[in-house]
């Protein structure tokens, strides 16, 4: 029996854990995990206090559709980050953070048939593996579309065959883009939404990282689709803007016509935030303070990046997100190496990509690298790893790598 689920690729952590299953670091080096993108910074100082006082309302069942307190705290964050007004009650659905909507989406949107052929849905190629999952969910073709270091990591839609734009249903952009941390600046989403509209394609642009940039905020979907937000569905969360990625709190707004089949989803299968957990997202997303403490944590570590990586490995400043994309010549050895030699522990590229028709896995030669930890231990981390990868390759003073910026 064939089921719906078998192409996925498999998850990128058992992965991980299977590459390094036989490698033991060497004795009295402290582990330093930079392979997974939990952040860690202190979590806002007044959510502990709400949920305590809200604690109460755990005995009893939360609206579906979110409180209006948290629509309209959402709401008004939309407002003031993005310049769009919303229409709260029918163009925002609180989610469980944005993984269950960006899996969701699919179910809710994808129709059966488009253009009477079994529908498409293009993602990046690396890519955030719940897009895959959801397009099979879905019954969808899921298509990988590159997005590598020529491309400044972001997919070209426009090169693709009009046969395969007219079967599509979906498009998923995830910017900034975990794990190359890529920016969709203003005249490409544009474009894209221009393409989207021509051939009625829904687009769901994943911007859980839209709050962690260095300099520049980056522009947000609703910014270019304005505020009837047609045909553009954008997904926030908590985890990373207001580092609580276990409080479960993230939301999707946009295309009112699709958040009305996601709240009828929901509706039916869906889990509602409990009301302690939406009292405490109301005052997350009403506070500006603790984002740009969080902002500035980030921003430190990266000038400590900048200092330590400077030239080497293709190694560029991100333009938003958390992560390193460092081109280390084969991921998969480069993780197993600096395991072993270093005790720090990074992801091969290779596990967040699938390869193309030729066999190749544009995420082959990466390692990514979670700038989450405190800013001594990525300071240690990232100093062993230069340390360790100039040693392997015989020039402790690497020159600049081709292609470095
Ligand atoms: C690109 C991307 N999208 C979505 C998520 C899901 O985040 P959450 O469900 O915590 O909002 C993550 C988490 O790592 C991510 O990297």
């Amino acid at each position: 029996m064939a089921y719906r689920l078998d192409g996925l690729p498999e998850y990128a952590f058992p992965r991980l854990h299977a590459l390094l299953a036989d490698v033991t670091p060497r004795a009295n080096i402290a582990p330093i995990n930079m392979s997974i993108g939990e952040p860690a910074h202190p979590i806002p100082d007044f959510v502990g206090d709400i949920l305590a006082r809200h604690v109460a309302d755990y005995g009893r069942y939360p609206p579906n559709g979110g409180t209006p307190e948290l629509l309209g705290a959402i709401g008004d964050w939309i407002a003031r980050r993005y310049g769009v007004r919303l229409d709260t009650s029918r163009q925002i659905l609180p989610l469980n953070g944005t993984r269950e909507g960006l899996f969701n989406v699919a179910l809710a949107v994808v129709p059966d048939t488009k253009a009477g052929q079994k529908p498409a849905v293009l993602m990046p190629n690396p890519f955030y593996q719940c897009y895959a999952a959801a397009a099979l969910a879905a019954g969808a073709d899921p298509i990988y579309v590159p997005a590598e270091a020529h491309q400044n990591f972001l997919p070209d839609f426009h090169g693709l065959d009009p046969a395969l734009l007219a079967r599509t249903a979906l498009i998923y952009l995830c910017s900034p883009a975990n794990p190359q941390g890529a920016v969709a600046d203003r005249a490409y989403l544009l474009r894209l939404l221009a393409l989207a509209r021509e051939h009625q394609i829904m687009l769901a642009i994943d911007e859980c990282y839209a709050e962690i940039y260095s300099q520049i905020p980056p522009t947000g979907g609703l910014e270019v689709a304005g505020p009837d937000a047609a045909g553009v569905l954008v997904f926030h969360s908590l985890s990373k803007r207001s580092s609580l990625p276990g409080l479960r709190s993230g939301f999707v707004a946009g295309d009112a016509t699709a958040i009305d089949r996601f709240r009828q989803l929901k509706n039916y299968g869906g889990a509602p935030l409990p009301l302690p957990i939406q009292a405490a997202s109301t005052a997350t997303w009403r506070d500006e303070a603790h984002v740009i403490a969080n902002r500035a944590r980030y921003s430190a570590k990266f000038d400590l990046a900048d200092r330590i990586l400077a030239g080497r490995y293709s190694y560029i400043r991100p333009a938003g997100g958390f992560f390193l994309w460092l081109d280390v010549g084969d991921g998969a050895a480069a993780c197993q190496h600096l395991w072993r030699e270093a005790g720090v522990k990074g992801l091969p590229g290779q596990f967040l990509a699938q390869p193309d028709a030729n066999g190749r896995n544009p995420g082959a030669n990466y390692l990514r690298l979670a700038l989450v930890a405190d800013i001594e231990q990525v300071e240690d981390g990232l100093t062993r790893i230069i340390r360790c990868l100039d040693e392997k390759k015989g020039r402790p003073d690497a020159v600049p790598e081709s292609g470095a910026a």
